[in-house]
């Protein structure tokens, strides 16, 4: 990062994920049967992601993309799990996400404003490979295997492909974290709307209005806050 402030709060971000870590395994060794090693695709994607010499690509494949996917897999678990303990948990990590999200939005934005056009396409190409990554290639691959299920066989009654709309849950809460995030930055109709058009056919333009990340934010803290006082 080329700023000091953003230097410190990177600092701080690292203490959350750290502490995120902590928590997680702890439950998952302690109240649960353990927990799985990295999904390979997964892994992968980040690997890309740090590996781009670029501060702002990184930025956007951590801040934006990764942190959406991490949002969308507590919210969905948020959701589903009868745990109480679980929920609360999710709640605080989520909490922690949402700022992360929304800090890279506003500096990203920042930045954004003083590229051209044909910086922005590489930005909007990225953002696009990184989406289209997490959507065909997370699909729970090590658990298939553990569960004694052929991996092959899954993924092709998971997999859908590109030109059809993909009405699953995590993936609809996946792309309603990414959409409006991409639109706030400018990333959605920059170039003649390059993105847009590729967000149209995969069938997620519809989460552009949604809420994003700092909107998000605010109101998770203020449950936060509730619970504090409480
Ligand atoms: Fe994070």
């Amino acid at each position: 990062m080329p700023w000091i402030d953003a230097k410190y709060y990177a600092a701080t971000q690292v203490m959350d994920e750290a502490r995120h870590v902590e928590v997680f395994s702890k439950y998952l060794d302690t109240k649960l049967s353990g927990h799985y090693p990295i999904n390979s695709h997964l892994k992968m994607l980040l690997d890309d992601i740090i590996a781009d010499s670029r501060w702002d690509m990184t930025y956007l494949g951590m801040q934006i993309m990764v942190e959406g996917l991490a949002l969308a897999a507590f919210s969905l678990a948020h959701q589903t799990t009868p745990d109480p303990l679980l929920k609360q948990l999710l709640r605080y990590v989520m909490s922690d996400e949402a700022r992360h999200v929304a800090f890279g939005v506003l500096s990203l934005k920042e930045f954004y404003d003083g590229l051209t056009e044909a910086e922005l396409l590489e930005r909007q190409e990225f953002a696009f490979e990184a989406a289209v990554r997490m959507r065909d290639r997370f699909l729970q691959q090590e658990v298939w295997e553990r569960m004694g299920v052929d991996v092959k066989d899954a993924i092709r009654i998971f997999n859908v492909p590109a030109e059809v709309k993909n009405e699953d849950p995590f993936q609809q809460l996946l792309f309603s974290k990414i959409v409006p995030n991409c639109k706030k930055l400018g990333l959605l109709d920059a170039n003649d709307g390059w993105l847009r058009k590729r967000f149209d056919v995969l069938g997620v333009t519809k989460f552009e209005d949604w809420q994003d990340t700092g909107e998000e934010y605010l109101e998770f803290d203020e449950v936060n806050k509730d619970r504090a006082t409480a």
